[in-house]
């Protein structure tokens, strides 16, 4: 279906997304990382695009072409994601956190490539926190809607519900990795105050479609 007979569901909002992983470097050459190809990210861009939204998609590093009509701006660490996050976020409604953010980064990145020694010593590193992008936003005085994405190994239905009264918002979309991770295909669930709802099995595309849709109707004001 071309994007012109799609309903205009989010005409007038203005949506702020992250996608893909972040990449905390550990020297020169190496770093930490999170499985994330971007896909689910790029696509519920693309959808919020489409229904009518002004979107900017603030992006780690991924191998995929920017949405038509999307505003993309491309970071590479959590401290980079949560600065551009943070310098956009006053004029968005809504904020759809898909990235996968490395939780730690490296507490001293070495200057030069760290080299291996005849003796086979490994080295070992120390670790800080990044910043919590979405809880961060979440607390703002004038957050917008905010949505949370989490990929869970197992019991997703208990992990879901805690993730989304710990971050505080209204809305924690969940899915099993490593399952989704590169695939087109995905199985989610809406986490919300009613409670748990499935959506069948369906492409990445085809979901974001659905997604904006829910995002949609929980808007303040949403006209329906
Ligand atoms: N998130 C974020 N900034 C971080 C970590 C996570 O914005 N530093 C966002 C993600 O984009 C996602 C949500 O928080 O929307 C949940 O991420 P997840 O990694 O599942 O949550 P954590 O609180 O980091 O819990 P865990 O210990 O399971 O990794
Ligand atoms: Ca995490």
């Amino acid at each position: 279906i071309v994007s012109f007979f799609r309903p205009k569901v989010l005409s007038g909002r203005r949506v702020l997304v992250t996608a893909g992983p972040t990449f905390e470097p550990i020297d020169p050459v190496r770093g930490l990382t999170n499985r994330s190809s971007g896909k689910m990210g790029f696509a519920l861009a693309r959808a919020a695009q489409q229904a009518g939204a002004d979107v900017r998609l603030i992006a780690g590093p991924v191998a995929l072409a920017t949405p038509w009509g999307v505003d993309r701006v491309d970071v590479e660490t959590a401290q980079q994601m949560h600065d551009a996050v943070m310098q956009s976020v006053a004029d968005y409604d809504v904020f759809i956190s898909v990235a996968a953010v490395a939780d730690w980064r490296v507490a001293q990145v070495s200057d030069h490539k760290i080299k291996k020694t005849a003796a086979q010593a490994v080295p070992s590193f120390s670790f800080i926190e990044n910043p919590d992008i979405l809880a961060t936003v979440a607390r703002l005085p004038n957050a917008p809607y905010c949505v949370g994405f989490a990929a869970e190994s197992d019991d997703l239905e208990t992990n879901g519900e805690q993730k989304r009264i710990k971050k505080n918002v209204p809305l924690l979309i969940g899915n099993l990795g490593p399952a989704t991770f590169g695939r087109d295909e995905n199985e989610v669930v809406l986490f919300d105050a009613s409670g748990a709802t499935r959506l069948p099995r369906a492409t990445k595309d085809e979901l974001a479609g659905k997604l904006i849709a829910e995002i949609a109707r929980r808007l303040p004001d949403a006209s329906l």
